[in-house]
C-alpha cells in the first residue's frame, strides 16, 4: 500500500468495530499504512486521491455538513423521524476538526454563508459557539450538546415559507412576525428529538432573546435565559453580520466588532462577548489585515482593556487604532 502515500483519503476509514481510526481528508503517511495493516486493512487508488489544499478541504467540508444539515431539515419538515443522536454522530468528528483549525480567519471565511444562507448559517453558528464554548471552558459532554444546539438553532426556519425566508428586501411588519415564529417552532420540533435533554430546544427557543428584555418570543430577561442560549446568540450575531446576504454584503470587520462590543451593554451577554471578542482578536495577532483604505497591515498587539482597536504595523509604522479612529480593519486575511 505504499503507493498511498502522500494520497488523501476520499472517507473515513474504520476499524472492524465501526470506530473511526483515520479521518477522511488526511493526507497518508508511513504511520498511517502501518496502522492500517495492523488492522488488516487494505486500501487502494480507489479509496484515495491528489490531496487538496487545506481551503479546498475545508470548503468540502463545510459543502458536506451543510448537506447533511438541508437533508435533516427537510425531513423534519416532512414530518419524517430523524435520529438527532445520528446527525450528531456524523457532525461532532467534522464541527471540532473544524474549531482545531489553526487558520481561525480562514475558517471564519470558509463558513461565511453564500447563496444557502439558511443551512451554512446554522453550521456557522455551530462552529462559532463550540469556540466560545471551549474558551469559557466547559465541559465535553456540555460542548457537545451546546455544538448540537447551535448547528440546530434554526430549525424552525423549515416551517417558513421560502418566499419570506430569502426575501431580497425587508420585512413587512406582518413577514417580521411570521419569521420571529421559527424559534418556537423550533422548540416544538426539537422538543420531540430523541435528544432528551431539555437545553437542546431551549436554544431554538430562546437564541433571540435578549439580556435586556428586548428579545423575541418572549421578551424574558437575561437572568431566565439558559447560558447555551446566551452562547448562540452572540455566535449568530456575528455570523449573520459577517456574511453577505441577499440584500446586503457582509459588514466590515470592525464595525461587527464595534456592534458586537456596544451590545454587551444591554442585549448580549456582557461576559461571554467579551470572552469572544478577547479572543478572537487575540488569535488576529500576526494576521494580515486590509484597511478601510485599501492599505494592507498587520495586527501586532491587542490591548487587553480595549481589544476591538488593537496596534496594527503598517507599511513599517506602529498605529495604534485606540488612538486613531480614521483607520479601520475592513477584513482579516490569513
Ligand atoms: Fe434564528
Amino acid at each position: 500500500m505504499k503507493e498511498l502515500i502522500g494520497r488523501q483519503l476520499k472517507k473515513d476509514v474504520l476499524s472492524n468495530f465501526g470506530l473511526i481510526l483515520i479521518r477522511r481528508h488526511t493526507i497518508l503517511n508511513e504511520t498511517h499504512i502501518d496502522k492500517l495493516m495492523s488492522h488488516n486493512i487494505v486500501l487502494s487508488l480507489n479509496d484515495v486521491e491528489a490531496p487538496q489544499t487545506p481551503g479546498e478541504v475545508r470548503e468540502k467540508l463545510v459543502s458536506e455538513a451543510t448537506d447533511e444539515i438541508r437533508e435533516v431539515f427537510k425531513s423534519l419538515n416532512l414530518d419524517k423521524p430523524v435520529s438527532i443522536k445520528e446527525v450528531s454522530q456524523d457532525l461532532f468528528p467534522t464541527m471540532n476538526q473544524f474549531t482545531e483549525e489553526l487558520d481561525l480567519f480562514g475558517l471564519l471565511s470558509g463558513i461565511q454563508a453564500k447563496d444557502d444562507y439558511t443551512y451554512r448559517h446554522n453550521i456557522g453558528v455551530g462552529v462559532i459557539s463550540t469556540m466560545i464554548g471551549k474558551w469559557v471552558k466547559l465541559s465535553h459532554d456540555e460542548l457537545q450538546l451546546l455544538t448540537l444546539a447551535a448547528t440546530l438553532h434554526d430549525v424552525g426556519k423549515v416551517k417558513i415559507p421560502e418566499e419570506v425566508l430569502n426575501k431580497p428586501g425587508k420585512f413587512t411588519d406582518k413577514e417580521y412576525e411570521l419569521m420571529k415564529n421559527h424559534t418556537v417552532y423550533g422548540y416544538e420540533i426539537l422538543q420531540k428529538a430523541d435528544v432528551t435533554d431539555p437545553r437542546l430546544a431551549l436554544v431554538a427557543l430562546q437564541h433571540h432573546e435578549r439580556t435586556n428584555g428586548k428579545g423575541y418570543p418572549n421578551g424574558i430577561g437575561g437572568h431566565k435565559m439558559d447560558y447555551f442560549s446566551k452562547i448562540v446568540a452572540v455566535a449568530d450575531v456575528f455570523h449573520a453580520m459577517t456574511s453577505k446576504r441577499v440584500y446586503r454584503e457582509a459588514v466590515p470587520f470592525y464595525e461587527v466588532v464595534k456592534q458586537l462590543n456596544s451590545s454587551k451593554f444591554g442585549e448580549l451577554d456582557p461576559e461571554i462577548t467579551s470572552v469572544f471578542l478577547q479572543n478572537i482578536m487575540t488569535i488576529s495577532i500576526g494576521n494580515g489585515v486590509i484597511l478601510n483604505d485599501g492599505r494592507k497591515a498587520k495586527v501586532v498587539f491587542v490591548h487587553p482593556k480595549d481589544p476591538i482597536r488593537p496596534l496594527i504595523d503598517v507599511d513599517g509604522q506602529f498605529v495604534d487604532l485606540s488612538k486613531d479612529d480614521r483607520v479601520q480593519i475592513m477584513k482579516i486575511v490569513g
